[in-house]
């Protein structure tokens, strides 16, 4: 099929390399003009495992093309995947600007039937807005349906979880738009869940709220863990092995971040509201997340006690490992708390140092972990790239000017630090200090 895909980002081209890699013909309109011409020179503007491979091999293919001419991406596709951005308001809200502009655009171009998709992350009822928007700027009588497809892909790991999902959702409301959305998905073996169109709106934002919700909850019992002496790990293993519970997002931490659950939680706690349904038990997971960063911080302050002029190494600034997004990373929001206390900071992150820099140009950014830790009184993790867990902690120590580590994400190996005669703490675990 030739398909269409408007939003050249982090859903819109993984959606586009694998669409071609099932066979589909892609056209991807993206109005960025610096991103555009790198895509057109075979880079791309953000770091994701296995895209550039893929990509590469379907625009050589000629499966896979650019344009900066959304009009153009109008004509091309029998379906028009929208994949712009939605970011939060001030308020906390959906901005619909993006959206809303792909609807008026289609509309203006729009000379034959076509299945206009939304990707992006939308409130419930947007499908709505969208047809209206069309209906009232569309030149002379067109057909045309909107389904929704929302995408469930994570950072990181976006390309197998876009080929190998756990589920395809798609919401329609004409037969005609059903055919359609199962003759893209027919190269993919997994459950096709055909709902209303507002049933598959909703279905994202509360898959995202509940996986927060997941997080948050680990994130309480790690507080109770350190009240009452219990190991966090301990117990959610406990409490996952009941596959009703399982395993996942039970991860305590400093936090979630990133692009979506942030913005995706706010997003319904307004949407339900907005309807007049209170939304206490969702209000209560985002609080819960910011408190969760300000609590690690305190730690480290009761602990070092004065960090004006004391110098901490971090490792990890992206908001997840494998990614360079730093997108409502906690690491920044840390950043931000220990320059203004005066810390100064040796960062390092695999990827993500370059996108740092813009904002914090200010920091030392080291060439290794280890070199982070250079006369560091202190070394804070927070994000758990796998060249952390994996690292020589004899070398940490010897490096640190205080062999102290603040674990903000439990990766550190405990049992090593323990022997090395190292202080740790961790989230949701008793803290490890030498002659305890
Ligand atoms: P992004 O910011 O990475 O990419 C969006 C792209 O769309 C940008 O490059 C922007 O320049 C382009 N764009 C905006 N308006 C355009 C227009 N009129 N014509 C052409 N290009 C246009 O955003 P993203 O992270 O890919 O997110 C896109 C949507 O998908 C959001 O609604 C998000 O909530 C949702 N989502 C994101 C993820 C994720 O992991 N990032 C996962 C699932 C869902
Ligand atoms: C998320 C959803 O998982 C995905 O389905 C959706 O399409 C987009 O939003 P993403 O934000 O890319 O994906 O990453 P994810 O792996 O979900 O992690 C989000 C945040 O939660 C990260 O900051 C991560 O560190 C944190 N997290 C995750 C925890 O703190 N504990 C966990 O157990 C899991």
């Amino acid at each position: 099929m030739k398909l269409s895909v408007i939003g050249a980002g982090h859903v819109g081209l993984v959606t586009a390399a694998c669409f071609a890699e099932k066979g589909h013909e892609i056209l991807v309109a993206e109005h960025n003009v610096e991103r555009l011409a790198g895509l057109n020179r075979g880079e791309i503007w953000f770091y994701e495992p296995g895209l550039k491979e893929l990509l590469h091999k379907h625009v050589a293919a000629k499966r896979v093309r650019f344009t900066s001419k959304t009009e153009e991406a109008v004509d091309f596709g029998q379906a028009i995947f929208i994949c712009v951005h939605t970011p939060p308001d001030p308020q906390g809200r959906p901005d619909m600007t993006y959206v809303e502009a792909v609807a008026r655009t289609i509309a203006e171009n729009l000379k034959d039937y076509r299945l206009v998709v939304e990707k992006s992350t939308v409130p419930i009822k947007t499908a709505e807005r969208i047809k209206r928007t069309i209906g009232r700027y569309v030149k002379g009588d067109v057909h045309f349906d909107v389904a929704s497809n929302p995408e469930f892909l994570r950072e990181g790991s976006a390309v197998e979880d876009t080929l190998k999902p756990d589920r395809v959702v798609c919401g329609v409301d004409s037969a005609k738009a059903e055919s359609l959305m199962r003759e893209v998905y027919k190269g993919f073996d997994c459950p096709i869940v055909v709902t209303s169109v507002g049933s598959s709106e909703l279905i994202k934002h509360a898959s995202n709220s509940f996986l927060a919700l997941k997080i948050t909850f680990a994130n309480w019992l790690a507080r109770l863990c350190e009240a009452s002496g219990a190991d966090v790990e301990q117990v959610v293993h406990g409490m996952g092995l009941d596959h009703r519970i399982s395993h996942h997002f039970l991860g305590a931490g400093i936090g979630y971040g990133g692009s979506c659950f942030p913005k995706d939680v706010d997003a319904l706690a307004h949407i339900s509201e907005e309807l007049g349904v209170a939304a206490p038990i969702i209000r209560v997971i985002s609080e819960t997340n910011k408190s969760q960063l300000e609590r690690f911080y305190a730690t480290i302050e009761r602990e070092l006690w004065v960090l004006n002029e004391k110098t901490l190494a971090i490792w990890g600034l992206a908001f997840k490992p494998n990614t360079d997004d730093l997108r409502e990373a906690p690491a920044l929001r840390l950043i931000d708390m220990l320059k203004k206390a005066g810390a100064k900071l040796r960062v390092h992150d695999p990827v993500a140092m370059p996108n740092t820099r813009k904002v914090h140009p200010d920091l030392y950014y080291a060439n290794d972990p280890i070199d982070a830790c250079n006369g560091a009184d202190a070394l804070i993790v927070c994000t758990e790239w796998a060249p952390y867990k994996q690292a020589d902690l004899a070398k940490v120590k010897a490096t640190l000017k205080v062999p102290m580590i603040f674990d903000g994400r439990n990766c550190i190996d405990r049992k090593r630090a323990g022997e090395l005669g190292m202080t740790l703490f961790g989230i949701g675990k008793a803290p490890i200090k030498p002659g305890e």
